[in-house]
């Protein structure tokens, strides 16, 4: 039976603020097999976890009277946004920020964490990694599941992604060929590009379409998918494209399940995610992006060992015809 990944998505962001080293903390503990840090840099030079480079409605930089003259409005990859960003700020400077949760209207129990946990570094998260691994001993290490974010933004603005990313993972001893590491962006010429500088495996993170699996399958080993890309054919065809296919993102809140898997009327309560990742699963799927890593590495388990023994080769103990001519 081939593996499933379980890929904490922002960490264990269901239950803690997304990004920060306790949210990828309590993953680690949960069992995920991958964490997932987006990547964005600062003024000088440094990658650090942020969903997007505008830090407004993730930290509490809103409420530092020092920055307020670096809010701004700019129009990233196609879209005009206003805030502060992350380019804007030195390391030093978004250390004295502080993380708050982004849904505080879905995750209201998160907001007790509001202001307690710092913007994590690249390095930091790989720091984490290594430590995880070093108490491991020689079991499996922590995969790191690192995604650019608006790297065609950040080159051109002087601060490109790539070598950065690369040398992280190298000094953290994540750049050998069976290095637990998939590299994903939106952007394929991002792809491109790392596919000429690395060969680590990289993943085309697609929204709306499948688009040309056999052109992506130059490039990358496998596509991250919204759930609706999902259904049974474009499985199918992926596979039969060699790539591997991990879909994004299951979250336990009715707001972001199917009508028949919500739980009550809220959209913040929580409804039956195990079904909605095991419908995913039976699929065939290979990895998915989840929020809770719990719930995740739970039905992910309980899901192998059912289909398991279905799966065992047939020994010649186990043959039908040789079982009846050993009687
Ligand atoms: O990277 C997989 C998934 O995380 C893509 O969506 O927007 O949550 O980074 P996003
Ligand atoms: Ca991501």
């Amino acid at each position: 039976m081939p593996e499933i990944l379980v890929i904490a998505h922002r960490g264990a962001s269901g239950e803690r603020p997304e990004h920060t080293l306790e949210s990828y903390r309590l993953a680690i503990e949960e069992g995920a097999d991958y964490i997932e840090p987006d990547l964005v840099m600062t003024k000088d030079g440094v990658l650090v976890a942020r969903h997007e480079n505008e830090i407004g409605g993730t930290t509490d930089v809103a409420m530092h009277p020092e920055f307020a003259m670096r809010r701004r409005t700019q129009v990233i990859d196609g879209e005009t946004m206003t805030g502060w960003f992350t380019e804007d700020f030195t390391l030093a400077e978004i250390k004295t920020l502080r993380a708050r949760e982004r849904l505080p209207e879905l995750r209201p129990q998160n907001c007790v964490f509001d202001g307690r946990f710092t913007i994590p570094s690249f390095v930091e998260i790989l720091e984490l990694a290594t430590e995880t691994n070093r108490r491991r001993g020689g079991s499996a290490r922590i995969g790191v599941y690192p995604e650019t974010k608006h790297p065609a933004h950040f080159t051109g603005i002087g601060l490109p992604l790539e070598q950065a990313v690369l040398d992280a993972l190298h000094r953290h001893a994540y750049s050998a060929d069976d290095s637990p590491v998939f590299i994903q962006s939106f952007d394929p010429q991002n792809l491109r590009l790392l596919h000429g500088m690395t060969r680590l495996p990289l993943l085309q993170l697609l929204e709306h379409e499948l688009g040309d699996l056999a052109a992506i399958a130059q490039y990358a080993v496998g596509i991250g998918i919204a759930k609706h890309l999902a259904t049974p054919e474009g499985i199918r065809a992926a596979h039969a494209a060699n790539l591997k296919v991990h879909v994004w993102t299951f979250r336990a809140e009715n707001e972001f399940l199917p009508k028949d898997l919500q739980v009550g009327t809220s959209p913040a309560a929580h409804g039956n995610l195990e079904a909605e990742i095991r419908r995913f699963l039976e699929r065939g799927i290979d990895g998915f992006f989840v929020d809770f890593p719990a719930v995740g590495v739970r039905v992910r388990n309980a899901y192998i060992s059912a289909v398991q023994p279905l799966h065992q080769p047939l020994t010649d103990t186990t043959l039908p015809g040789n079982r009846l001519q050993g009687r």
